[in-house]
């Protein structure tokens, strides 16, 4: 029980699979084990190897139906064998690659949702053989090992789908406004380096870059070409931060990110927008992220305005300090600027 709670508090693969193994090893007694998945190809691939003589079998695979854990692959079914000799599925070819002769072996399927995803193969039984509760043990291992794999693709799977839809975003927020392409990326860069600079953790540092690769996404309703011809338009290009945040909001890995969005256009001194909040009541991130988003502006090129140097653009940040932007903010990104070669 204590095993199987602590695999499924195991977030990185690397170290889930390796685990499942050695648990494997010790609650059995075995001198070796293997812990292989299936490829997209339907074939075992060796993911991790535990215990003595297991360390030259990176990139192998089994095909489906070879060998003992090809066995299990192909049937779904446990294989416990106290004597391989003799056995048709024994393989000379993997102990030579092992360096040491298989005796005995014991080798439970990976299954979830009725499909087998990979195998669990234990060598030697240190002392008598295998036993039937050793397999018994090693099942009910499988199992929960099985569904703790699962759950950490399922995982895998969604953080890479986060990263394809931020990006997805940013590409659009890119085209929405061309003239200011690449803003939000840059703007993601100067954020880190003062949250950085501020001993912010490694969680509201994510937070921070992902608020920031989205915080004009709120312009994707607003037309933009029309924002300069119509005071309406005007009104309408302000309420950015609020369209922005009701569109991330429902997302509940973006939710702190939202909170970011919202806040980024409130000044330190009160007269910012949307709701016109000061000081420390503004979130500490949306204070970060409207120092760099206006350090940006000032210095990158627009077709409506002139470009400002760097030594330029933080003096006229320095300037704001205390009115627009918190001061505190404004001398870390004074420091985190200076110290990093930006260009
Ligand atoms: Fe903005």
């Amino acid at each position: 029980m204590n095993i199987t709670k602590h695999l499924r508090a195991t977030t990185y693969p690397d170290i889930l699979l390796k685990d499942i193994v050695e648990s494997a090893i010790n609650l059995n007694s075995a001198e070796s084990g293997f812990l292989l998945l299936c490829d997209e190809d339907g074939n075992l691939r060796y993911k991790v190897a535990g215990g003595e003589g297991t360390t030259i079998l990176e990139d192998r695979f089994v095909k489906r139906g070879e060998g003992f854990s090809g066995w299990v692959l192909d049937t779904g079914q446990p294989l416990r064998i106290n004597d391989v000799r003799g056995d048709s599925r024994y393989s000379p070819e993997m102990d030579r690659i092992r360096d040491r002769a298989t005796r005995s072996v014991l080798c439970v399927p990976l299954v979830h949702e009725q499909r087998v995803i990979g195998v669990i193969e234990l060598l030697n039984k240190k002392g008598d053989g295998f036993t039937d509760d050793d397999e018994r043990i090693l099942v009910s291992l499988a199992d929960q090992a099985a569904i703790a794999i699962a759950q950490n693709n399922l995982y895998e799977e969604q953080k890479r789908d986060m990263i394809h839809i931020t990006e997805i975003l940013v590409n659009a927020q890119d085209s929405h406004i061309p003239d200011k392409k690449g803003h939000v990326r840059r703007v993601a860069k100067y954020a880190n380096l003062i949250g950085k600079k501020m001993g912010l953790t490694e969680k509201e540092l994510k937070t921070l870059y992902h608020a920031s690769l989205l915080h004009d996404v709120g312009f994707l309703s607003i037309n933009v070409h029309e924002e300069k011809k119509e005071p309406w338009e005007k009104e309408r290009f302000i309420q950015h931060p609020q369209l922005g945040y009701e569109m991330i909001k429902p997302i509940s890995r973006w939710h702190d990110a939202a909170t970011i969005v919202l806040n980024h256009h409130e000044r330190y001194d009160g007269k910012g927008y949307p709701s016109g909040k000061r000081g420390k009541e503004i979130p500490l991130g949306a204070r970060i992220l409207f120092v760099a988003e206006v350090f940006d502006v000032l210095t990158s090129k627009h077709s409506y305005k002139d470009t400002l140097s760097f030594e330029m653009a933080i003096a006229e940040i320095e300037a704001n300090s205390g009115s627009q932007f918190d001061p505190e903010v404004v001398n870390a990104f004074k420091e985190a600027i200076r110290e990093t070669d930006i260009e």
